[in-house]
């Protein structure tokens, strides 16, 4: 039995339209604030058996079709040396961050189990509790995303440092790129070993580039990871940025089975763009989870209607949930995805 969101991904015909939220675990769930009363945010992602059950939440209360592991892009940094936290309304924080090439070779060889034994624990008991036919995602940061944290210390507006060291040393950024994408490709063939049946690389905040840029600092370390990680597994392999609508052929390019597409663009003009022969995933914008249903319903119908039947589309929100989401909606969005049969052209 191949799994309904596995099938999508490849692109083979689907009885109906696989749904998973980015974020589906979290804090607009009454149930996991429940939780998160009682442990920090790491604390969470470090005890597997909390883990699992946060990333079982979802499941349990509206049936998507995918889990997502419930952990985060930043802590396999801490295997390379890097110090992090994550402060109280700040985000997360990287008190060693890398600023000169010294800090680069002093950075440590990723090792999967050694660093995210956890997370590869809590894959473990998610798929043994899953029911049979829900796919289990596992995920990576992408290489840039990734040295965009460690380099800049936490989230950032303009990535000034990032881009600086790209344009001034590029040979240190060719030597960080290469051991943070070692550490994805790691990273991903563990989690699939350990029962993730599909992978997402985030990209988050790729968008914050130029094409060319994109193309010539980030898109080889993309391509490498996803080849590896294809070769050495043969899982679905999810390529998901934001704001990256210009340069959508060079998503394609990654060699992806799945691109993202966040809402500044229309799903049809996305998936025209990259072509039918891959699939896509997306794009609700998530703000309108907010709004009243009848609204949330037009929209995400209007989505479906635009993937018009073709194989290959995973409905999710073009970016993560927002907090104060209701649990409602979310509820009613899934069931309303799961049971939208598209009826051709009106
Ligand atoms: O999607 C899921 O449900 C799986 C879990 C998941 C988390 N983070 C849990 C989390 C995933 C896939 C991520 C990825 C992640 N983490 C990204 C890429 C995706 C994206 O949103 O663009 C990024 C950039 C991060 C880094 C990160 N983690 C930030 C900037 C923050 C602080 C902002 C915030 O929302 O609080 C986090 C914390 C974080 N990661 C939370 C969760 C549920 C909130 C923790 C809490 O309960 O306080």
């Amino acid at each position: 039995m191949t799994r309904l969101l596995i099938r999508a991904c490849r692109r083979e015909p689907v009885e109906r339209t696989p749904i998973w939220l980015m974020r589906q675990a979290g804090r607009y769930m009454s149930v996991y604030r429940a939780v998160r009363e009682r442990h920090g945010f790491l604390q969470m992602v470090k005890q597997p058996d909390v883990a699992a059950e946060v990333t079982l939440q979802p499941i349990e209360a509206f049936g998507m079709d995918a889990a997502i592991i419930f952990a985060d892009i930043l802590p396999p940094l801490e295997g390379l040396g890097l110090q992090l936290t994550f402060e109280k309304g700040e985000g997360p924080v990287i008190h060693n961050p890398i600023r000169v090439p010294a800090d680069i070779a002093a950075l440590r060889p990723y090792e999967p189990e050694a660093v995210s034994g956890y997370t590869l624990e809590a894959l473990r008991i998610v798929r043994a509790a899953l029911p049979e036919t829900t796919a289990l995602f596992g995920f990576s940061g992408a290489p840039f995303t990734l040295a965009s944290y460690a380099i800049e210390g936490g989230g950032s507006r303009e990535y000034r440092r990032t881009k600086l060291m790209m344009y001034r040393d590029p040979a240190s950024w060719q030597t960080l790129m290469t051991k943070l994408t070692d550490l994805v490709v790691a990273y991903l063939i563990a989690q699939a070993h350990a029962g993730a049946d599909v992978v997402q690389i985030f990209d988050s905040w790729a968008g914050a580039l130029s094409p060319d840029d994109f193309a010539e600092y980030v898109l080889p370390y993309v391509q490498r990871a996803v080849a590896e990680t294809r070769a050495a597994t043969g899982v679905p392999i999810v390529y998901f940025g934001t704001d990256m609508n210009g340069m959508l052929p060079l998503l394609r390019a990654t060699g992806a089975d799945v691109l993202g597409l966040d809402w500044r663009i229309r799903l049809a003009d996305g998936w025209a763009q990259y072509g039918y022969d891959v699939a896509v995933q997306g794009n609700l914008d998530p703000t309108t989870l907010h709004a009243p249903w009848p609204e949330i319903e037009r929209r995400a119908k209007a989505i479906l209607d635009q993937a018009a039947g073709r194989p290959g589309h995973i409905f999710n929100v073009g970016h993560g949930i927002i907090t104060e989401t209701p649990e409602e909606h979310v509820a009613r969005l899934v069931e309303f995805v799961q049971n939208y049969r598209y009826a051709g052209e009106a």
